[in-house]
């Protein structure tokens, strides 16, 4: 259902070769697939955040419900936030994690989709090249999981962003768990690389929407709170792209915050499986659109003009709806 798309990485190689005079560039580019739109031009995803638990916490719940909204949306596919096995990710491809916690729990028609997945600092615990691996492609062809990659669909652009190395803590606290950083170091060269790659990739975008996908949180009312590493190292570069809307888990909730300094709209979905539940901070009303510390996920249907979210609980009530516009020349900016 996805394929490497060959045309804009010959476009890529082209326009860097042409820049090679002016400077060398440090990375490969990030990997991009391309995702067809339905045939009325729409795409229609679900997004779920922190649920690999063998269906404890009502993670069989959220995925029921998912089934039900997937269905009635016509979802084109599914994306997570990352903290996809806990507590520590999966041990090796073999890990029966896989099964329990993915294949045997969004068994709905409707998931049986494409699934875009990232890492979150829970899956850092364990083996990341497991999750990165092609053999759990083959064992269940849903799954895609990359560090940082692009999928295009035409109008509508997402970069999913590795977010775990930017943590300071996670290198620095002797109380952290142990984490599986081979691939990231030296992390001061992978995350400006990563910076570059991500600013690069936004500047380019002709798309319409564009829409960043990371685990850890930006702007957070929820325990986690604000991601400062974040905030001041990826948030500059969104702001700088206009970008549309910042997608995250991390926090076992689930959150709309509006900013009020610019337009991008901050979207927390890691309800799928443990909820925080009561645990709630102090934030500007005006921005806070919803905060629910119970389990659920999130809906968006994306068109030329328009973007709808919904949230909804375990049992599929809608907790929260919102939308936006863009006119029709507004792409040509
Ligand atoms: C499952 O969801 C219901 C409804 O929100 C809630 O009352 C219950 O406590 C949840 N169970 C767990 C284990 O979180
Ligand atoms: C997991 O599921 C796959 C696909 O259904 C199957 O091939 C594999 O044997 C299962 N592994 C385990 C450990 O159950
Ligand atoms: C590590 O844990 C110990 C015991 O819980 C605590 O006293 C100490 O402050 C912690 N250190 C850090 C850096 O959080």
């Amino acid at each position: 259902m996805v394929s490497p798309s060959h045309n804009s990485m010959i476009f890529f190689l082209f326009f860097t070769a042409n820049l090679w005079l002016c400077f060398v560039p440090s990375t490969a580019e990030l990997k991009r697939f391309e995702h067809p739109v339905k045939a009325d031009g729409s795409l229609s995803f679900l997004v779920v955040g922190d649920w690999g638990r063998k269906g404890l916490y009502n993670q069989s719940l959220v995925a029921t419900q998912m089934g039900v909204v997937g269905e009635k949306l016509d979802i084109d596919f599914v994306i997570s936030t990352g903290d996809n096995f806990y507590e520590d990710g999966l041990t090796e491809v073999s890990d029966p994690a896989f099964n329990e916690s993915f294949i045997n729990i969004y068994t709905a028609p409707s998931l049986q989709k494409q699934w875009y997945n990232v890492l979150g600092n829970h899956d850092y615990r364990g083996d990341v090249e497991a999750q990165l691996s092609p053999i759990l492609t083959k064992m269940d062809h849903r799954w895609l999981c990359l560090r940082s990659f692009i999928v295009n669909a035409g109008f509508v652009e997402f970069f999913f962003v590795d977010t775990t190395p930017f943590v300071n803590e996670y290198f620095t606290d002797p109380n952290e768990s142990t984490y599986d950083w081979k691939g990231i170091l030296p992390r001061q060269e992978y995350l400006s690389n990563l910076l570059e790659d991500v600013d690069s990739a936004l500047r380019d975008s002709t798309a319409k929407w564009k829409i960043v996908v990371g685990h850890h949180t930006i702007k957070s009312a929820a325990q986690h709170g604000i991601t400062i590493e974040l905030e001041e190292q990826l948030l500059p570069i969104l702001q700088a792209n206009n970008i549309d809307l910042y997608v995250n888990g991390h926090d076992h909730c689930l959150e709309h915050i509006s900013s009020t300094n610019s337009q991008i709209q901050f979207l927390t979905s890691g309800g799928g499986s443990k909820a925080w539940r009561g645990d709630i901070r102090e934030w500007n009303p005006e921005e806070l659109k919803l905060y629910y510390d119970g389990q659920g996920f999130m809906s968006m249907q994306i068109t030329q003009t328009h973007v709808d979210i919904g949230f909804y609980d375990v049992f599929g009530n809608v907790l929260h709806k919102w939308g936006i516009s863009k006119d029709h020349d507004s792409a040509e900016l």
